[in-house]
């Protein structure tokens, strides 16, 4: 799960517990350097980076952000640069080294495994956080939002630390333009590394049978196993295959056509786990009477105490749906991607259109800014949460505007990694889940509002299969 909500802590905890536990990879430059800013105060980073191959890369990027004691209150976090299709050197090190970190605290102190969540479609720092991932010995790289065909040769390729490329969409440029292929190469971060690292599985994250077929079929793209994810999972969701329709929520409108054929993705022979309200030991148990060899799971973990939403968040969260009270919608226009977003209703939150309206527009992190060719013949990115003057300058349409959250800033909010805006004002931050919240519920059910630990889930979970 996205943006320091499935960070190292609760991967840590859902691996031990002998599941495989995941990591986001999302923005994890920010997340390394704005923790570090907060002070690290139990050391983790600091450890995790002092474990790093290359002892300059670690030093540089404490003398860079760490505050002993963290910020004063009220500073604001000091920027990050943000990635383009030749990301400056220390950025680049910054994002290996951050990945690496991520899983290596996930992975310390036992022998379960760990995987990385990385989004296709956040291609420019792709190759970069998977690097760390590997060097850190990541057991799994699971990749969703776009098609995944590169990743299996990328992940051949950085495990031998060889040089790769990365496909790379510049909107209103031919490939003859030859601007859209990104290379990345681990011997510009680390010289002397030669010995190989474990190659992790890559699991493709799809919700299309076309697409699982595509991948399958072909040698170069077979991903080791797929995550099947419905509509109603947490986080970004596919959109309908039929016609725009919206229901009277504004809600994209699923049909038949979005039902993907599991017993023909089962007789491609690879794993499947299924996601999208599995969260529940009934769900486990139909997904492997289905065939399914287990579940991803999102919304149950992301409200337990391990997780990286602020206990704030959290503790509403399980308060109102333990009460009903939790409405969660999908939302179309929110996500700069146009994929649509689940968005959880609560209060204090971007979800409020009061709080979003009073947000002043600003784009400092970029994450899902895409490419475009400009009038100039120059590859420029935009975005259409970014200030409007901007995104119209660079020849975005106001139409695309409307309705837009910046994810970015919203999603480092909700975990507790908020940017400081003039007088002292923090970034509100927004809440996605899935829409079923059977497992929060009965997790909750004893205390209502009280926390719950991922071993819970585990636990709670696997007497579905027994
Ligand atoms: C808070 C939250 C954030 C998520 N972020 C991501 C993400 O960044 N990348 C991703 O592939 N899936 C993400 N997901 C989806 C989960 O990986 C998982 O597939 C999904 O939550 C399963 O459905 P469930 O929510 O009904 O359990 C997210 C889910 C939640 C609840």
């Amino acid at each position: 799960m996205g943006v320091g909500v499935s960070g190292w802590r609760l991967a840590r905890a859902v691996s031990r517990s002998g599941q495989l536990g995941v990591v986001s990879g999302t923005a994890i430059d920010v997340v390394l350097a704005r923790r570090l800013q907060d002070g690290d105060p139990d050391g983790d980073m600091r450890r995790a980076l002092a474990a790093f191959p290359d002892q300059r890369i670690a030093a540089w990027i404490l003398d860079a952000y760490f505050i002993p004691g963290g910020r004063p209150v009220g500073e604001k976090y000091r920027p990050v640069p943000r990635h383009t299709l030749a990301s400056a050197a220390r950025l680049v090190e910054l994002t290996v080294a951050a990945a690496f970190c991520e899983v290596w605290l996930a992975k310390e102190g036992h022998a379960g495994t760990v995987g990385l969540n990385v989004l296709r479609k956040i291609e420019l720092p792709l190759p970069a956080t998977v690097y760390g991932a590997i060097l850190a010995g990541v057991d799994a790289v699971l990749v969703g939002a776009g098609n995944p065909g590169e990743i299996p040769a990328l992940v051949t390729g950085l495990a031998r630390h060889e040089d790769v490329t990365i496909d790379v969409r510049v909107m209103g440029a031919r490939s003859s333009d030859g601007f859209g292929r990104m290379p990345f190469s681990p011997k510009a971060v680390l010289p002397d590394t030669t010995v190989a690292c474990a190659r992790p599985q890559v699991l493709a994250v799809v919700a299309s049978t076309d697409l699982a077929r595509g991948l399958a079929q072909d040698p170069a793209t077979r991903p080791d196993g797929f995550v099947i994810e419905g509509e109603i999972a947490g986080g970004h969701n596919a959109p309908p295959r039929g016609p725009h329709r919206e229901d009277d929520y504004g809600q994209p409108i699923y049909d038949e056509r979005d039902e993907v054929d599991l017993p023909a993705i089962l007789a491609l022979g690879l794993p499947v786990w299924l996601a999208g309200g599995y969260g529940t030991p009934e769900g486990l148990r139909s997904a492997l009477a289905l065939g399914a060899t287990g579940v991803q799971v999102g919304t149950t973990f992301a409200f337990c105490d391990e997780s990286g939403f602020t206990p704030s968040i959290k503790a509403q969260v399980r308060t109102l749906a333990g009460s009903g009270d939790l409405v969660v919608r999908s939302d179309w226009r929110a996500s700069p991607t146009g994929f649509p977003f689940r968005v959880a209703q609560v209060p204090d939150t971007l979800s409020d259109p009061s709080i979003s309206s009073a947000r002043k527009s600003v784009c400092d992190l970029g994450v899902l800014r895409t490419a475009y060719l400009s009038g100039k013949g120059e590859v420029d990115f935009r975005c259409p949460a970014e200030p409007e003057t901007a995104y119209l300058r660079k020849g975005g349409r106001e139409i695309n505007r409307t309705g837009r959250v910046c994810l970015c800033n919203a999603l480092l909010a909700s975990a507790g990694l908020g940017q400081v805006r003039p007088g002292g004002v923090v970034e509100p931050p927004l809440v996605t889940s899935g829409t079923d919240l059977s497992g929060v519920v009965s997790l909750t059910g004893a205390a209502p509002g009280g926390g719950y630990t991922a071993a819970d889930v585990v636990n709670y979970l696997l007497t579905g299969a027994a």
